[in-house]
């Protein structure tokens, strides 16, 4: 496999929001980034995706984009924008920016001007139809919103302030090119691309992920934009198997680099329910999709690994326990995670351990999906607790609350009156307090992302799961030339005996890393501890 420097690198996400305020505004920006660019390069970062920070009104935090060339007031300029990359840069950490593209602000001066009438010249960058059909957005109710002015509907898969581009339109597409070149020139590193799986679709026969024409436009769009320079391309897809990614990331396809894939991420939800059906994990199921990922992609493309991002609830409330074993869990999580062969990609306030949030009230709380689902489910009979505890273990607000930087007013967020509320647990989460103590998850972040950087078998050894049907070990070996990781995760709480494979015990071994500080050594049979991760190095004698 040819090697890129993104093999080697762990991508920290920042949500400008919520990440670090400058001008105490409540509001976090591109001045208080750079104002934290050194603890990101003490973390041993390489790369910062950043959410988006284009001009927008905010309906979906940015997600609404209504002017590609211009920076949102609230984050700062294009100056800041400038001296942000610059900063970032001379510390040898890289840009992704954040791409979206499948729909824009209704703000957009391509959709007022397409609302005009069937006349505009931008009527077709858009999606228009005499009658709406069955399609659904993906944050409730229909997926298309009358026009008045026409006597036509318009297509939306998210809010009705987040119209669809038609990527069927080639002026639409060159006016794409002509911006991902600007910034490109404007020195960014990679993109990752919003929704991608979305752009091909074909509303007339209901198809909206992975359309006919899906990975013709990212050809199209590699060919004549990013494809000719050295940067890392990662998609959103919430519809890609492993056949499908491999489309996606094969380097001779010239498409994008790797996507981001969610089956593991979908297992606790009720079959054919909505991600708000909550039902138990299958732990069983878990550990053998993350096995059919790492393996299918094996020599064929290149996996993206996370647990968190901005969408999704935390990972240490959500797989882990936040309660009693917060810190050993939050750890064990993060090497079942990080030893697998792909790009990681850690979301802000992870490697603290931040937690999901329980505000009382629906007033607390910003998130259009989840503000759109309360009041859909209201109205369709579900009582409040019901919709309550959905949002407390689903909801997207888990993940955006203000970073926790210490234990003083407002967790040093900002010294005005912040956006959305501060987890309350910030007084003994944060990261003064992670910084003060050896044994923190922040030092356990930073040694796994020092030996992936090191290890040529964290990069690209084989991966194998093992005791595959065990109910609450998650084990694997990674491979590569003599030299071979094997890695054992207790998932839960309880102490559990594990019986190890002899293959393993006629093996030379030293511990890599461990969550506990007295160290499990490898015999036949080792007593894990709750939520007990190690990871043994091993050679053939
Ligand atoms: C995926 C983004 O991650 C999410 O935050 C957003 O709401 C939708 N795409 C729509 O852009």
């Amino acid at each position: 496999m040819t090697r890129k420097w993104w093999h080697d690198i762990v991508v920290y996400q920042i949500y400008p929001r919520s990440f670090m305020d400058n001008n105490d505004d409540g509001i976090g920006d591109l001045k208080g980034i750079i104002s934290k660019l050194d603890y990101l390069k003490d973390l041993g970062v390489g790369a910062i995706w950043l959410s988006p920070v284009n001009k927008s009104p905010n309906v979906d935090n940015g997600y609404d984009i209504s002017d590609y060339y211009d920076v949102m007031d609230e984050f700062g300029n294009m100056d800041d924008m400038r001296l942000l990359i610059d900063e970032m840069h001379s510390r040898n950490i890289k840009l992704i920016m954040d791409l979206v593209v499948n729909h824009t602000s209704d703000e957009h001066y391509w959709f007022k001007e397409a609302k005009k009438g069937k006349e505009s010249k931008y009527r077709d960058y858009y999606i228009w139809r005499d009658k709406p059909n069955e399609l659904e957005s993906n944050f409730g109710g229909s997926a298309w919103e009358y026009d008045e002015n026409s006597n036509q509907y318009y297509f939306h898969l998210h809010d009705k302030r987040q119209p669809d581009l038609n990527w069927e339109n080639p002026l639409l597409r060159k006016d794409i090119e002509k911006m991902i070149n600007f910034w490109l020139d404007f020195g960014v590193d990679g993109f990752r691309f919003d929704v991608i799986d979305l752009i091909g679709k074909d509303v007339d026969n209901l198809i909206t992920k992975n359309g006919p024409k899906l990975h013709e436009y990212l050809q199209e769009l590699n060919r004549n934009t990013f494809g000719k320079r050295d940067v890392l391309t990662v998609g959103e897809t919430w519809g890609a198997t492993p056949e499908i990614a491999t489309l996606y990331s094969d380097p001779e396809r010239n498409e994008l680099n790797m996507v981001f894939q969610f089956e593991v991420i979908s297992l606790d939800k009720k079959e054919g329910g909505r991600k708000w059906d909550l039902a138990p994990l299958d732990f069983i199921k878990f550990k053998k999709s993350f096995s059919k990922w790492q393996t299918s992609l094996y020599g064929k493309g290149w996996n993206s690994i996370f647990g968190n991002n901005h969408d999704l609830p935390r990972m240490v409330s959500r797989w882990g326990n936040d309660k009693i074993y917060r810190v050993e869990s939050a750890k064990m999580l993060a090497t079942m995670l990080y030893m697998q062969m792909g790009t990681p990609y850690v979301y802000q306030g992870e490697e603290i351990g931040m937690t999901n949030v329980k505000f009382p009230s629906i007033d607390d709380y910003n998130d259009i999906e989840c503000l759109t689902m309360y009041k859909e489910r209201l109205q369709q009979g579900y009582n409040i607790e019901e919709i309550m505890n959905s949002i407390y273990a689903k909801g997207r607000d888990n993940a955006r609350t203000p970073m926790q930087w210490s234990n003083r007013e407002n967790a040093s967020f900002t010294k005005g009156t912040p956006w959305i509320k501060i987890n309350e647990n910030y007084k003994e989460i944060n990261v003064e307090q992670a910084l003060s103590n050896k044994e923190s998850i922040y030092y356990y972040y930073k040694n796994l992302i020092s030996l992936r950087k090191k290890l040529d078998v964290v990069k690209y050894g084989k991966f194998e799961l093992i005791l595959e049907n065990d109910k609450e070990i998650f084990a694997y070996t990674r491979t590569y030339k003599n030299g071979q990781l094997l890695v054992i995760c207790n998932f839960y709480g309880n102490t559990k005996q594990m019986i190890v494979p002899k293959e393993f015990l006629e093996k030379e071994y030293s511990i890599l890393i461990s969550n506990y500080k007295e160290r499990n050594k490898l015999k036949e049979k080792i007593q894990l501890r709750p939520y007990e991760a190690i990871v043994y190095n091993t050679k053939t004698i």
